[in-house]
């Protein structure tokens, strides 16, 4: 069973590897649009026109399960993909049920971008399970940035996480949403800037087992493939995997998928 997932760059590699801690013998083949990078910023229509292309050039390469792992791209686009896709579609969303339920203070802090946070998905998100809390809301598109840079830690992520999470806790939140999948892999320096009893909420496990649920039960098999494309540029991919997948066994390529970024 192949397995296509995408994101707007290399963060979506923090639901491959859940996905792969729990399916080690399925065959993975993930699109990164770093040509794209961020899509945090950028319209509904032009989020969805490349989450279209890239599906469209995923299940030409034989994915028979989607996995949207973006946030941003699952709240403005998923709809409309399962709409037109004739095989199961996985989205992320901001795990604003679980921060919601596991809150003491009542303040929950939900860092997604701009992109998510604006989406219609994402309010009803909060209508649904938060009503009872305070939910805050923070964009971090330099965390975006770091990650895809390969920064995960040093001054420069300490000062972006401390910028992103201070005004959270003057707040009283003490449960922090990773509502984007590049976050993830900033998690060690989030957790380190919060107090003890602090909870950081990350949707990947779960969105690993709903994936799950949807194979065939199978026994033991040998391991499956993972196969990584960019639309951006391959050396800077390549620089990036050890860092993001270490110790994975990991096949690599440039992939071109409609036009260039005016
Ligand atoms: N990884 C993405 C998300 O989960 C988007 C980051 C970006 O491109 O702005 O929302």
């Amino acid at each position: 069973m192949k397995i296509g997932l995408l994101d707007s760059g290399v963060g979506g590699l923090s639901v491959l590897r859940e996905i792969h801690r729990i399916l080690p013998t399925a065959s993975l083949h993930y699109v990164g649009d770093s040509a794209w990078c961020p899509y945090g910023t950028k319209s509904p229509e032009v989020i969805q026109r490349r989450v279209f292309e890239i599906a469209d050039y995923l299940l030409v390469h034989g994915a028979e399960i989607l996995v949207i792992a973006c946030n941003s791209a699952t709240i403005q686009a998923v709809g409309a993909l399962r709409a037109e896709y004739p095989l199961p579609v996985v989205g992320m969303e901001p795990g604003v049920k679980p921060a919601a339920e596991r809150t003491r203070s009542g303040v929950i802090g939900v860092l997604a971008t701009e992109a998510s946070l604006a989406g219609e998905k994402f309010h009803q998100l909060v209508s649904a399970h938060a009503s009872g809390v305070r939910v805050i809301t923070r964009p971090c598109p330099r965390f975006v940035e770091l990650v895809e840079a390969g920064l995960l830690d040093g001054p420069a992520v300490e000062t972006a996480v401390d910028e992103a999470l201070t005004p959270l806790l003057e707040a009283g939140a003490d449960v922090f949403v990773l509502g984007c999948t590049h976050y993830p892999f900033l998690k060690p320096m989030i957790e380190y800037r919060l107090p003890d009893g602090a909870t950081v909420i990350d949707t990947g496990p779960a969105v690993a087992k709903r994936v799950a649920s949807l194979l065939p039960a199978s026994g033991a098999g040998y391991p499956g493939t993972i196969q990584v494309e960019t639309t951006g540029e391959l050396d800077r991919l390549d620089a990036l995997l050890p860092r993001l997948l270490p110790a994975l066994n990991v096949s690599s390529a440039a992939c071109h998928i409609g036009n260039p970024l005016p």
